[in-house]
């Protein structure tokens, strides 16, 4: 198998863009206090990344979760297992929860209801990526989002394949061929 990428959102252009995210997050949190709920592996880059360009105005606290709905395939899955929920109580505070993509939005949507249940004051969604194209789930609508992509399976800047690709400093469309040594 070949594994190609190629270039879709150079790396400067993705800090630019979260230059004018964190600029909003800033004036629309300003005199106030949020909580940056990152969805692990995924968005950890997104999050630290994004978290350095919040101004001071803002009282920022970070936590984590882990889940599982899609494996080492390219197939978005059905199921979300909360694998590690959240360290810190959301009851009564400004909630973030930071994606780095949304699909078909399942992932989304169970996330958003899990985090109502504790009782935040508000929860917005930031997305990195949206595919809008792909969308299964139509209740999830992110409030940030970085850039809209077309319906194509894309890694770097924190996305996987098979958990390779995290630590690309842009994002690039992955396509995998069968070489010719593979068919004998
Ligand atoms: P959804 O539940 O279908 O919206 O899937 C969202 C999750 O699937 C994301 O948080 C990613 O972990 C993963 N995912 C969806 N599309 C891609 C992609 O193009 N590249 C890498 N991971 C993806
Ligand atoms: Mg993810």
């Amino acid at each position: 198998m070949k594994e190609t990428v190629k270039p879709l959102i150079e790396a400067g252009v993705i800090q630019n863009r979260l230059n004018e995210l964190a600029e909003k997050i800033t004036k629309d949190y300003a005199g106030g206090k949020l909580t940056l709920v990152c969805v692990l592996k995924g968005a950890v880059i997104f999050m630290v990344d994004l978290a350095r360009k919040i101004g001071g105005e803002v009282e920022v606290e970070f936590d984590f979760m882990d889940i599982s709905s899609y494996g080492s395939s390219m197939e978005s899955g059905g199921v979300v297992r909360i694998d590690k929920d959240l360290d810190v109580s959301l009851e009564g505070k400004n909630v973030l929860l930071v994606e780095d993509i949304i699909d078909s939005g399942r992932t989304l949507s169970r996330l958003r209801e899990h985090l109502n249940l504790k009782k935040p004051k508000s929860l917005r969604i930031c997305t990195l990526l949206d595919k809008p194209d792909a969308r299964v789930i139509n209740d999830v609508s992110p409030e940030y989002v970085g850039f809209k992509i077309p319906d194509e399976f894309v890694v770097g800047y924190g996305l996987d394949y098979a958990e390779r690709y995290r630590n690309l400093s842009y994002i690039g469309t992955l396509s995998i061929e069968n070489d010719e040594e593979d068919m004998n």
